[in-house]
């Protein structure tokens, strides 16, 4: 009960952008989220990258920032993915990047966002690096598919992520799995409510489990994105009763986050990708951690307090 209302005041607190401008221009809680940031700069984000690629794991980068409703704000937006495509490529990284469309002006109409992302799928292209589209809040999830589908249509190494909670989502894996679309799977990281989403921890995750496993039998290589330790072995359970390899999906977890399960996988032979978000708007992705966990609160106050070197 405590944990559901902290939820959704966190993911309420993610939309108040006006107290992430004023939490980034205070000093202490500018240094809150780096457990779950890889740092400000590309540079920190490619050391991170490079560090994970050490340990066998791929990552994908995020230039953290979304809802931009100015075209400028966004073409820089999309200049920050260029410049780390380029450097995946320069520096022969295991990585691709993953895109939220509400920081390429998609509020600024479909058509805008596809001028903002031109230059990024021209790098992709030019490089053969993936993109993944983030999935977002249930006000842009048909609008993100299509511009996925418009993407792939012009030839572009995109996909989507679907996340388990909403009811729609197993139509829309099923059409994903016909193309054989590579695709994330999530629980899903919002508020949304019952007539369109699962609330409970149960049926959310059997979703998720059908899902991938929909995805895996159409041999489509999934993204397992998930900590949680019983969709891992339900996943595992399908792939080894089927003959699934382990090259035929990746799991797939945040940076941060449940590193010893991230060892752990690798060490089984597994395919890991580690989410890498770097850069100053934080804010928004920060307290969408918190609400996965509030028991995050205690650990970013214990850091401030004792550890301030
Ligand atoms: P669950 O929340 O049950 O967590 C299982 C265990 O993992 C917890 O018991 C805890 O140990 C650990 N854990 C989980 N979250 C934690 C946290 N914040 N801090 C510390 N420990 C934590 N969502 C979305 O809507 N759109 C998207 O595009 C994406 N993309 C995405 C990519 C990747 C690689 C991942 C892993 C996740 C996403 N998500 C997402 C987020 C996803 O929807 C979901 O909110 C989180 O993964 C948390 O759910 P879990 O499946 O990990 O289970």
């Amino acid at each position: 009960m405590l944990a559901g209302a902290l939820r959704v005041f966190f993911i309420w607190l993610s939309d108040r952008r006006f107290l992430g401008r004023m939490a980034m221009a205070t000093p202490l809680v500018r240094r809150m989220p780096f457990r779950f940031v890889a740092g400000t700069t590309l540079h920190q984000a490619v050391a991170a990258v490079r560090a994970l690629n050490t340990t066998g794991a791929s990552a994908t980068l995020d230039v953290l920032g979304e809802s931009v409703d100015d075209r400028a704000s966004a073409d820089r937006a999309a200049a920050a993915y260029v410049a780390a495509i380029e450097r995946i490529a320069a520096e022969g990284l295991d990585a691709n990047v993953s895109v939220k469309l509400t920081g390429m002006g998609l509020d600024l109409g479909d058509e805008e966002c596809l001028a903002v992302v031109a230059p990024i799928m021209e790098a992709s292209d030019r490089h053969g690096i993936f993109v993944r589209i983030d999935m977002e809040g249930s006000a842009y999830t048909q609008r993100t598919l299509d511009i996925v589908e418009r993407l792939r249509a012009g030839g572009h190494d995109v996909g989507p992520v679907i996340q388990s909670y909403l009811h729609r989502s197993v139509a829309d894996v099923e059409r994903l799995a016909v193309e054989r679309v590579r695709t994330r799977i999530c629980k899903g990281a919002y508020a949304e409510p019952p007539e369109i989403a699962h609330q409970d921890r149960g049926p959310i995750g059997d979703a998720f489990v059908e899902l991938v496993c929909r995805l895996l039998e159409a041999d489509a290589y999934p993204g397992v994105a998930t900590h949680d330790t019983d969709m891992i072995d339900r996943v595992k359970a399908f792939a080894t009763e089927r003959g699934i390899g382990p090259d035929r999906y990746e799991f797939q977890m945040l940076y941060g986050i449940r590193r010893d399960l991230q060892r752990q996988l690798l060490a089984e032979g597994h395919r890991l990708r580690v989410y890498v978000p770097f850069g100053t708007e934080w804010w928004p992705y920060f307290m969408r951690r918190l609400a996965e966990r509030p028991a995050n609160v205690v650990f970013v106050l214990r850091s401030l307090v004792g550890d301030r070197g």
